[in-house]
């Protein structure tokens, strides 16, 4: 075990070599534009960003108070079918940590946004750069007046690192890429609910083995989305 401090308070992590690799800023722009410029293996981790980039070219709100991390990613070992699951990897990751960390359980929004009481707390980006993929996570911990999060008050002592460390732990393990779907499904509140992308409205009916989301029309056709925005409409 390695312990890992941030702000004076410290967790652990399950790999000590990982230690040497860990940056850690009171703030940053974006810690994925950081990201581009260190090595496979970093891990960046940033307590405020001042232009946290979302999916879709939009901005993340990230003021201090949440996580904000980017995991720079080996692309050579992850093959095709694992890169598309590196998503979805995520946001069972996160879910599992923070439900193991305060107890709370949240959904997943396919593809990739992590809802708690109906209210995403949680996004993330995952980016291919030459040679590596670099995983973005951003939790709002704390609630603002904005936005919603785990907490709206008095967050218990060290959460902050145990969820950092505990997603750390969980995704360089050799089996963070096992069983991903059938727990992504567990999570995935939008399954068996009438969702609307572009002009068409359709009902979730599978998520299959790449991450895909499945939908049927009124007519009986299918579609398989690999990305985009579906919206839940009833
Ligand atoms: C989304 O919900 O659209 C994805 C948001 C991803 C935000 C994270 S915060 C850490 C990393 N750095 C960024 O600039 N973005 C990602």
């Amino acid at each position: 075990m390695h312990i890992i401090t941030i702000n004076g308070i410290r967790a652990y992590l399950a790999n000590p070599v990982l230690s040497q690799n860990i940056h850690i800023y009171e703030t940053l722009n974006s810690t994925n534009e950081e990201a581009r410029k260190l090595e496979q293996g970093s891990i960046i981790i940033a307590l405020s960003q001042t232009s946290g980039r979302g999916r879709h070219g939009k901005s993340f709100h990230s003021p201090s108070g949440g996580i904000y991390m980017s995991l720079v990613l080996n692309n050579c070992q992850l093959s095709t079918v694992n890169r598309q699951l590196t998503t979805p990897a995520a946001a069972v990751t996160v879910c599992n940590v923070i439900e193991t960390v305060t107890g709370n359980s949240c959904k997943i929004k396919w593809v990739n946004d992590i809802f708690l009481n109906n209210k995403k707390i949680c996004g993330i980006l995952t980016e291919a750069v030459s040679g590596a993929v670099i995983l973005g996570i951003g939790i709002n911990v704390t609630a603002n007046e904005e936005y919603a999060g785990i907490f709206n008050s008095d967050i218990p002592e060290n959460t902050h690192n145990r969820l950092i460390a505990g997603i750390i732990n969980s995704i360089t393990s050799d089996t963070w890429l096992e069983n991903v779907i059938p727990e992504y499904k567990k999570r995935c509140f939008i399954l068996g609910k009438q969702v609307k992308y572009g002009e068409t409205t359709a009902i979730a009916v599978d998520i299959n083995e790449f991450g895909n989301l499945i939908t049927e029309k009124p007519d009986g056709t299918r579609d398989v989305l690999s990305s985009g925005e579906v919206s839940v409409t009833l």
